[in-house]
């Protein structure tokens, strides 16, 4: 199932009729060619009026096709404020065109969540939903909540820009989380990919490796999957005697002109402007090229609703006006210009006549017009095979995949002039070597390949993630039955990791201390009747000590080490060489030393590294380093590295959290308690690995149990985050006290 805001068809309404066309662009282009019996669900591209609601679900029913249907309010907000004023420019790079209107955001998520509830309405449990473009960003997180075992799969047709210029949008998280719901997200190139995975990790905090990311438990694979184009339609197109005839007519017209051709949708990110006033500068430097040199520009009308094209528009046809009076002659204009949508045979034929095909975007995801170009000279057909250079533009997504065209920075006038002067006068045999390799790409390379590569990795991506067996979340029925088990219990044992579980991080764990809200909370179950609370942590006992001493709590330090019962004092759980800690800690003082923000925290039996203020990406390839070295440093100290949230730790041997579980369940067993233990990060693992059998192991975040945990009969349950656990903890509390009101009552 497809879903994408364009459908490859448009309405226009004219009183109570309509009028069916073909979608321009080029998500509309490529997916038409490969959609195959796929349902594809998007807005008929117009506000269609109550009465013929049926009548165009019906037409559209004929192939397949779905309408969300969109009032004129959704269409003003969703499609113009949000997706045409702000998040395509913010994807352009266009900061001076970005315009925010936050009322209209909330028009973005309902639009979003009726293409969630059209997709859920037509799925079945085998069925892939492929969500494409910038419109539809929040669509995967709502499909995955509402059916958490859909294959759903995000393809962006834009750029995604670096996250210095994602992170002006204002709800720049729910975004990233809405695309994150996908089993598989994936880019036009390498570059927004990777400009993807820095975001989540300056915007979410969420690390990735080079083709995941882990979101909330779940792995999310990220990929490149370049789109391309209708090879076999277009050698059709080539093969029509319409195509031919057309062909002939262009060569009668221009017979030994030169001609320069200009396909584009009428879009600022086009750079058009630019292009022209180039094509000025190259006649201004010999006013006779404007008799052997024509310049054809193709404008295919595009989002004319907003005053911002209508603008362009008129900028761009001052333009022409001023070159053709400038250097025109009678009979003679440098500059033609068609403002329409032209038929694919007449499309072909213009890229078959051309000399320059000029492709000079400002920013373009990827731009089929280059490869239709490359593959229409190439292909047998008309006369005049292999004819023409492409002028490429270095900020099109298309100069990554075609390695035979002439690059320019459209910003560079003069670089641009020089380069076309180069195109067009470039020798018969090196135009063909270059459009050669070209098409050798374009057709490796097209719309097929393309949806096959995207599809086979969302099989791949969804298939591993369904196998993996994930926790349930508490919620609904999970959570009553916790509930109700957590009352009923004769005795309660709450085992509790701190940083990330019961609080949020913080940029420095100084800043991580308790709020009254957390100490109330903890108050409130010591309080219940035979409940024990431990608190489990890395941290030192200084901390704890200052932060929960007061409270009749246990407390359990350094991972284990060192361990208080209420009013007790202080002790050692484990006996331990400590030779080798002040080597270790000069070695990563000397890193921390290079890495502005990161820090050395010396504990009685480890000594760790943080990097969690450092700048994100330089601090975890430090880390790595450091890891390499580590490896040499320690070669046979009775020491371990332990890896948590940008935190590289050593510490001694033999010394988890599990440990001190095993000596508040020195039998392993518990027959009659509730035991209930929480962790967020990998040395949480011991923790709810060690815990009795029976007892309840909550994996916080996107911690997933350990591959020992399946030892030992507990029950494993998700919780989301420090917010859930705590919201978690004082239902457990209020249940306690329920039952026991209705056993008073
Ligand atoms: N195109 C069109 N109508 C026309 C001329 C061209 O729809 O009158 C097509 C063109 O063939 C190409 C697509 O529009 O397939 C443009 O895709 P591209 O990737 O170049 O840019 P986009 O418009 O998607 O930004
Ligand atoms: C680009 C976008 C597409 C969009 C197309 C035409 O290619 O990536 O999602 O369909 O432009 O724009 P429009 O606003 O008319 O759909």
């Amino acid at each position: 199932m497809i879903a994408s805001n364009r459908l490859p068809v448009r309405f226009t309404v004219t009183g109570d009729k309509f009028q069916l066309s073909q979608s321009a662009g080029g998500l509309a282009a490529a997916l038409r060619a490969v959609r195959g019996d796929a349902v594809w669900i998007g807005w008929p591209g117009t506000v269609v009026p109550a009465t013929l609601e049926p009548e165009v679900t019906r037409r559209l029913r004929e192939d397949n096709l779905v309408p969300v249907f969109l009032t004129a309010d959704e269409e003003e907000d969703f499609y113009g404020r949000v997706c045409n004023d702000t998040l395509w420019p913010l994807f352009h790079y266009f900061g001076d065109r970005l315009r925010i209107t936050p009322e209209a955001w909330l028009r973005y998520v309902q639009v979003n969540e009726r293409f969630a509830d059209a997709i859920l309405g037509r799925c079945g449990p085998d069925t892939r939903v492929w969500v494409h473009d910038f419109h539809l960003m929040l669509v995967p997180a709502m499909l995955r909540r509402r059916a958490p075992n859909l294959a759903v799969g995000f393809f962006l047709h834009t750029p995604f820009p670096s996250s210095e210029v994602y992170r002006l949008l204002p709800t720049r998280e729910e975004a990233l989380r809405g695309v994150l719901g996908s089993d598989y997200v994936s880019f036009q190139t390498g570059d927004y990919a990777r400009h993807f995975r820095s975001s989540c990790l300056r915007v979410l905090g969420a690390d990735s490796q080079p083709d995941s990311l882990d979101m909330s438990g779940r792995r999310v694979g990220i990929g490149v999957d370049p789109i391309g184009i209708d090879v076999t339609g277009f050698r059709e197109v080539l093969r029509d005697p319409e195509t031919a005839r057309l062909f002939s007519q262009l060569e009668e017209q221009y017979t030994e002109r030169r001609l320069v051709l200009g396909v584009e949708r009428l879009d600022y990110t086009k750079g058009i402007p630019q292009k022209l006033l180039a094509f000025e500068r190259y006649l201004e430097q010999d006013p006779g090229r404007a008799r052997t040199t024509t310049m054809l520009q193709v404008l295919v009308p595009s989002r004319l609703e907003s005053p911002e094209y209508r603008a362009q528009r008129d900028e761009i046809e001052l333009l022409i006006a001023r070159i053709n009076g400038r250097f025109g002659q009678p009979g003679v204009t440098p500059v033609e210009y068609l403002h329409r949508n032209i038929s694919k045979p007449g499309l072909v034929a213009l890229y078959r006549r051309a000399d320059v095909m000029m492709v000079t975007p400002l920013r373009d995801g990827m731009n089929l017009v280059a490869h239709e170009f490359v593959l229409c000279q190439s292909e047998p057909g008309p006369p005049g095979r292999w004819r023409g250079s492409l002028l490429l533009s270095e900020f099109a997504g298309s100069a990554q995949v075609l390695p035979g065209a002439l690059l320019v920075n459209p910003w560079n006038m003069d670089g641009v002039v020089e380069r076309l002067g180069t195109a067009l006068e470039l020798d018969g045999g090196e135009r063909r070597r270059r459009l050669e390799t070209m098409a050798k790409r374009v057709q490796d390379l097209d719309c097929k390949h393309w949806a096959e590569g995207f599809l086979s990795r969302l099989g791949r991506y969804s298939r591993r993630e369904r196998g993996r067996r994930l926790p349930p979340d508490v919620e609904g029925e999970v959570e009553e039955r916790l509930k109700a088990r957590f009352a009923r219990a004769r005795a309660r044992t709450i085992l509790l990791d701190y940083d990330g579980t019961l609080r949020e991080l913080e940029a420095h764990p100084d800043l991580a201390v308790p709020t009254p809200g957390i100490i109330d909370l903890l108050s409130g179950l010591v309080a219940l009747p035979r409940t024990d609370v431990h608190i489990v942590s890395g941290r030192r006992r200084r901390n704890l000590e200052q932060w929960f001493g007061r409270l009749p709590v246990h407390l359990c330090a350094e991972h284990g080490y060192l361990a208080r019962a209420p009013d007790e004092e202080w002790r050692t759980l484990l006996d331990l060489d400590l030779s080798w800690m002040r080597r270790i800690e000069r070695l990563l003082r000397r890193v921390a030393a290079d890495v502005p923000g990161a820090h050395v925290e010396r504990k009685s039996c480890s000594v760790a590294f943080h990097y969690r203020e450092a700048e994100p990406e330089y601090g975890a390839w430090r880390a790595h380093e450091l890891l390499n070295d580590l490896g040499q440093h320690l070669a046979g100290a009775p020491a371990e590295i332990l890896l948590g949230q940008r935190v590289v730790e050593v510490r001694a041997s033999g010394v988890d959290k599990g440990v001190y579980v095993r000596t508040v369940f020195p039998n392993g067993k518990e027959q009659t308690r509730f035991v209930l233990g929480l962790g967020d990060d990998r040395t949480d693992h011991d923790l709810l690995d060690a815990l009795p059998s029976g007892s309840v192991a909550g994996h916080v975040g996107g911690l997933l149990p350990s591959g020992r945990s399946h030892q030992g009969r507990r029950e494993h349950v998700h919780v989301v985050g420090p917010g859930e656990v705590r919201a978690l903890l004082a239902e457990l509390t209020a249940a306690v006290a329920a039952r026991s009101g209705n056993a008073d009552g």
